[in-house]
């Protein structure tokens, strides 16, 4: 089945921090899992590159919007390929293929009679790039999110008929209770839109950055429906970009391919038949109005299905803060990177905040959880494990029945872990994960196997136990693949496991016999004085 998995395009009006690094290893998470259960995946993420936020940014330092986004699309291109992101496009809204397609898709809505021509007149948040309504507005005139005055606009402009979509809107709604994850973020663009939805400007005449308007080029359209517009367009061009780049076949286990699918060679182009329309889009909580209600009535407009899910995760905060470039309490994922490794982050994000909900993030909860979980829990018992294979066994596992005692711990896992991720409850996979983890460390303490190898009248139990270890880790590393790509697939090829599809993710399955290779630590310490700075 088609499996196709978006994040929102970021501003390039400054350089990429944690808040962005989330989403994109989210949607990556989703895609290497569904990878790994056979589907046929597409992953998009790029950047947003028009509309004031960026030519504003531009201005202020004394560039122009086109250099800055150059400079600044390249940064989040590097962040993506830092993360070990499996994207299979980046999508650029510069792009002169996007641009196209967006013109395409306006002029329909617009020949189907859903623009007017008519006067703005009210509150603009130039960082937000959206126009507010009074009851947004906070202390008389400021931006909710950005805290910063709001501009008072006039100005002509197209608008999009979004009041003609509150009934099909609600129908969606009361159709698809899953449209909108989580539930409260649901019940949110619900009420937003039986409170009544009204039109919103589609163009803009005061600036120039931007895709012109095709019935009417002295105005650029609102940088909102270019942007939302990307999923689409993408899907038209990727194909073609994308011919000629190819990735290792085990997508699941490369760890940083960057971009490029296993389309080269088919020679199709156009991919929108194959993936449209998503199947997850993934966003955080303050761009759901823009993603819950204008995005479906848009696609309704121009006459195209609409996506499966829309999955609103929360705020990574800093000291209770909401982390952001405007307020300047950033955290480098480069940084945090170059100290801990990817995995590190990958792991740290996902247990440390609930995903859908908004989590605190800190320098000591991160070194904490590398700490206990990664290194002694996850690492050391790779470590132990194999060890002690070859210390007992000459470097062979055993070939022995697996232990009931685990195999109870292992019954309904993989179904437990793809019924989280087809809900988008990717902490929830996680956990789910780990505490087999520990129910693994904790069978080691009990069965307390350096004992029994003393005892050469108890060798078929050791047997046994040492089997049950190693499937138990092969299992655990193969359903963690999307979460630790780098550490998973080290501790797989140790073991000898060529397979690690989730069919493969089967307690007992594997026969005994194969001889393991040396593992680096998977988790090594890291010097105190080498700890990233800001988290
Ligand atoms: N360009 C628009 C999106 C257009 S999508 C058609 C935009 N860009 S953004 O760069 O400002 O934000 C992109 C995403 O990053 C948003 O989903 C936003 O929620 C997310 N995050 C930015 N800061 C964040 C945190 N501190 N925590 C979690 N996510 C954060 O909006």
């Amino acid at each position: 089945m088609a499996y196709y998995v978006t994040t929102p395009i970021y501003y390039v009006n400054a350089e990429p921090h944690l808040g962005h690094a989330y989403t994109t290893i989210a949607a990556d998470i989703l895609a290497r899992h569904m990878r790994q259960r056979g589907e046929e995946v597409f992953f998009l993420t790029g950047t947003d590159e028009h509309g004031e936020p960026v030519a504003q940014a531009a201005e202020r330092l004394g560039t122009t919007p086109s250099e800055l986004a150059d400079r600044n699309s390249v940064r989040f291109r590097d962040l993506v390929a830092r993360l070990g992101v499996t994207n299979d496009f980046f999508i650029r809204t510069t792009d002169d293929d996007h641009a196209r397609g967006v013109s395409e898709i306006l002029q329909r809505i617009y020949d189907g009679g859903h623009v007017y021509s008519g006067t703005y007149e009210g509150w603009y948040c130039p960082r937000c790039a959206d126009f507010k309504t009074d009851n947004e507005v906070e202390d008389g005139d400021r931006c909710p999110v950005h805290k910063i005055e709001l501009e008072r606009e006039k100005e002509d402009n197209y608008f999009f008929r979004l009041s003609a979509f509150q009934e099909p809107l609600e129908r969606l709604y009361a159709e698809r209770p899953d449209f909108v994850l989580p539930r409260n973020r649901f019940n949110e663009a619900l009420s937003f839109i039986k409170g009544g939805v009204n039109d919103v400007s589609l163009s803009r005449a005061s600036l120039s950055w931007g895709v012109p308007i095709p019935w009417d080029p002295r105005h650029v359209v609102y940088v909102w429906f270019d942007a939302l517009l990307n999923y689409y367009t993408a899907l038209s061009y990727a194909g073609e970009q994308n011919a000629g780049l190819s990735r290792e076949q085990n997508t699941t286990r490369s760890p940083a391919a960057g971009g490029g699918m296993e389309l080269s060679g088919t020679g199709e182009r156009d991919l929108t038949e194959r993936f449209w329309p998503p199947t997850v889009q993934l966003i955080g909580k303050d761009i759901l109005k823009f993603h819950a209600v204008i995005w479906p009535a848009l696609l309704m407009a121009a006459d195209l299905p609409t996506p499966g899910r829309i999955f609103s995760h929360g705020y990574l905060l800093i000291d209770e803060q909401k982390m952001s470039k405007s307020l300047g309490n950033v955290i480098d994922p480069f940084q945090v990177i170059e100290t801990h490794g990817t995995d590190a982050l990958r792991h740290y994000l996902f247990r440390q905040v609930g995903f859908g909900q908004d989590g605190s993030v800190s320098t000591a909860t991160f070194a904490t959880r590398y700490t206990t979980e990664l290194a002694n829990e996850y690492g050391n018992l790779a470590a132990r494990t194999l060890a002690m294979i070859h210390r007992y066994r000459d470097g062979v596992i055993p070939q022995a029945a697996a232990p009931a005692a685990l195999a109870s711990a292992f019954e309904g896992l993989a179904e437990r872990v793809c019924g989280h991720f087809d809900r988008v409850e990717v902490s929830a996979a996680l956990d789910e994960i780990w505490s087999t983890v520990r129910r693994l460390n904790q069978y080691v303490q009990d069965q307390a196997p350096w004992q029994l190898a003393k005892d050469p009248g108890a060798a078929a139990s050791l047997d046994s136990i040492l089997y049950g270890l190693v499937e138990g880790l092969r299992v655990v590393a193969t359903l963690l693949l999307p979460f630790l790509p780098d550490a998973s697939g080290r501790l797989l090829s140790a073991l000898g496991q060529v397979d690690d599809s989730l069919a493969a993710a089967v307690y007992g399955s594997m026969a005994g016999g194969a001889q393991i290779e040396p593992l680096a630590p998977l988790f090594p310490k890291v010097e105190a004085e080498a700890e990233p700075a800001a988290i």
